[in-house]
């Protein structure tokens, strides 16, 4: 009866609540086409405006109202000639194809081909290789409207690059800056002034000659570690020593053992100490390379076309703006569907403290930076359904609450993502997850130079990906990885299909799931490995279970587990994390009950993990749980039962 009565009660509210809004809920749409005109109303396909800008300048000075708005974007390139400031909205908004035709919005500026001209200028022509001279072609920047080129800085391992460089793209396709030895590492020989100087010398076959006259030289290497790679300006080369000063210190310089024909043929122990010269016009030698004389504002490059020639065909882009599209926290229910972004300097996406954005059927490349980045407290943020490559970085997502454990209803389903390390390895992971409880489902990830997940943080889900050729250019790598808290607790990686993660560099092992430094507490099941160096590995951790996946030929063994704790590495840094977490809550006491009382439960001792009911079968006869240490093989510390080994036929 009283529901009933309710439920009348609810309709007539609703009747009169839709009678006092129908003006404002009822959609708009405006039309913005790049052949439009920003004096058009925009009101309809035929009068459309032609600047996303005017777009938001009429939203916000209330020209457009309704609920949802719907921005149409019509064919063609929409070039951004600044960042693209969604910083209030009063109903939904969504941006999208119009009728599903094929719509580029870019940060970019279109460099006419028929501008570009053969080289002539004989200092120029000087420098480059005698078979750049035929190949290279030039560019007039200020001449086709460009001033700003940016500065170079240096990226790479955990520095984040605020503001990128212009970078160029010849119909879709990143060029590289000229480098040497192409697409190779040189040795660092010695270091002269130790492993915390500046110098190094090394063996170039003589090429040095030239890069000592050369005015912006830069250097990209992993210099200390085979996961530790970024790039660096040269303050000096002496071509006479063949020693190199760099203009800043890097973390680290370690003689290298990098062989090329056989990068494997180092271990552990011999990682790091190698590089290659970047910008130099001198190594402009091959096809998809460019260089840019940032003091005479031209640009030089070799084109990656089929015939390597540039034709009225051809679309060159340049990156102009930073970040493209950033969404602040005071807009909310912002949806973006069915277009391309490209050509960024940095982020494609960037949301801060965002809620209720969606971002579906998109293709994201070509960015400097992240394709998505979701910074501090992200809410009910999904990325679906969408294409990212050549970024630098897929998706990073933040949001949720520690304190109470709550919930980021973040989701990142369904989306195809590859060559997401474009231009340095770490941290360039195809996703980034921190806070609580991000959704990573149905997920496509490949040939990722690092990592294809990195995850911190609490509750989060990864199920139903297929994940492979990961850690492709450096090594201690996982195609899904972690580290080093023991309060990053909750979480679960199921149902997903990991394979083919070797590795392929000096350096330490890589694996399909890599629990690093004592990471403790994910559950691993009913997942699928196959042609891992290793599938799965507990470095020293605690509470962690492996149970129901199927793990089939391993190459070095199927599951790995250490007791790296017991050497006490990490454990001011373990500590201190958890000291700064609510670990004792009644919230987390609840839901983490191992973590309340750790500190008095010999916490370096990697107990409690399980290892049992799987299904695993090795080609190579490898082990199925190695312990890596002495003493380790104890159930307290791992549990290992129940595992059915299939014994390969002879
Ligand atoms: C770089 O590529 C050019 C053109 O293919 C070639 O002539 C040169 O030998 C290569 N150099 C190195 C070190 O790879
Ligand atoms: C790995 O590095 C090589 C050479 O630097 C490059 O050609 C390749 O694209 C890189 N792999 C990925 C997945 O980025
Ligand atoms: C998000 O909100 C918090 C709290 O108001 C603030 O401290 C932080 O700077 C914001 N982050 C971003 C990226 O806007
Ligand atoms: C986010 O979307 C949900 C569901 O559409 C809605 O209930 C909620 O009010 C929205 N939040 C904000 C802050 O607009």
């Amino acid at each position: 009866m009283w529901r009933g009565t309710s439920t009348t009660v609810l309709r007539v509210l609703a009747v009169l609540l839709w009678s006092v809004t129908c003006v404002w809920s009822a959609p708009a749409h405006i039309y913005v086409s790049p052949t439009g005109s920003d004096t058009n109303d925009g009101l309809s396909a035929t009068h459309p405006v032609k600047t996303l800008q005017h777009v938001l300048d009429l939203m916000s000075r209330g020209r457009v109202q309704g609920d949802p708005v719907f921005v149409e974007l019509m064919q063609g390139k929409h070039d951004l000639s600044s960042t693209l400031y969604i910083q209030s909205t009063s109903g939904t908004v969504v941006f999208r194809a119009y009728q599903g035709q094929t719509v580029h919005v870019t940060g970019g500026r279109h460099l006419p081909s028929g501008q570009f001209h053969q080289v002539t200028d004989s200092t120029v022509l000087h420098k480059l290789p005698h078979a750049a001279h035929s190949k290279v072609v030039e560019l007039d920047l200020t001449a086709a409207g460009v001033t700003d080129t940016g500065q170079l800085v240096t990226y790479g391992r955990f520095i984040p690059v605020p503001v990128a460089p212009l970078e160029i793209y010849i119909n879709g396709n990143p060029l590289r800056l000229a480098e040497w030895p192409n697409r190779s590492f040189i040795n660092i020989k010695s270091v002269p002034d130790g492993a915390n100087g500046k110098r190094f010398t090394y063996d170039a076959a003589g090429r040095d000659v030239t890069w000592a006259s050369e005015t912006e030289p830069w250097t990209y290497g992993f210099w200390r570690k085979s996961y530790d790679d970024f790039s660096e300006a040269v303050a000096h080369v002496d071509p006479h020593t063949h020693t190199m000063t760099l203009r800043d210190r890097p973390t680290g310089l370690v003689v290298g053992h990098y062989d090329p024909s056989d990068p494997l043929k180092t271990t552990g122990l011999q990682q790091g100490g190698y590089f290659r010269v970047i910008n130099m016009l001198c190594e402009l030698d091959q096809p998809g390379e460019y260089y840019i004389d940032r003091k005479n504002n031209k640009l030089y490059l070799w084109p990656n076309t089929p015939h390597q020639t540039l034709t009225s065909s051809d679309v060159v882009y340049a990156s102009m703006i930073n970040e493209c599209i950033t969404i602040e926290s005071t807009a909310h229910n912002v949806h973006f569907e069915d277009f391309s972004l490209e050509a960024c300097r940095h982020h494609g996406f960037e949301l801060n403290n965002a809620t209720n954005v969606t971002i579906k059927n998109l293709e994201i490349k070509n960015t400097g930076g992240n394709a998505v980045h979701c910074n501090g407290d992200c809410r009910s943020v999904s990325v679906l359904s969408s294409d990212i490559h050549d970024v630098n970085g897929g998706v990073f997502m933040g949001g949720g609450e520690r304190t109470q454990l709550v919930s980021s209803q973040n989701v990142i389903r369904d989306n195809h993502i590859w060559q997401h390390a474009r231009l340095a390895a770490f941290p360039n992971h195809a996703i980034f997850l921190q806070g609580v409880h991000t959704t990573v489902s149905h997920n496509h990830l490949h040939h990722g130079q690092y990592t294809g997940i990195w995850w911190e943080g609490n509750d989060h889900v990864i199920e139903y990906n297929h994940i492979h050729h990961m850690c492709l250019n450096a090594t201690d790598c996982g195609a899904i990885h972690t580290l080093r808290d023991w309060t990053y607790r909750g979480n679960v990686i199921r149902y997903n299909h990991v394979h083919d993660t070797r590795r392929l560099m000096p350096g330490n092992g890589v694996r399909g799931i890599m629990l690093d430094d004592q990471y403790s507490s994910v559950v691993i099941e009913h997942n699928v490995f196959y042609n891992n160096d290793i599938h799965a590995n507990i470095g020293g951790g605690r509470d962690n279970v492996i149970r129901y996946n199927v793990m089939y030929n391993a190459r070095e063994w199927s599951v790995q587990v250490d007791a790296r704790g017991l050497e006490h590495k990490e454990a001011r840094r373990l500590r201190r994390e958890l000291e700064a977490s609510p670990y004792r809550n009644d919230v987390w006491k609840r839901r983490y009950p191992e973590l309340y009382d750790i500190l008095n439960d010999l916490p370096d001792e990697p107990k409690g993990n399980q290892i049992y009911n799987n299904v695993i079968y090795n080609k190579h006869g490898v082990d199925s749980v190695h312990y890596t240490g002495h003493g380790l093989r104890r159930s307290d510390y791992f549990n290992v039962h129940d595992n059915h080994r299939v014994c390969p036929s002879p």
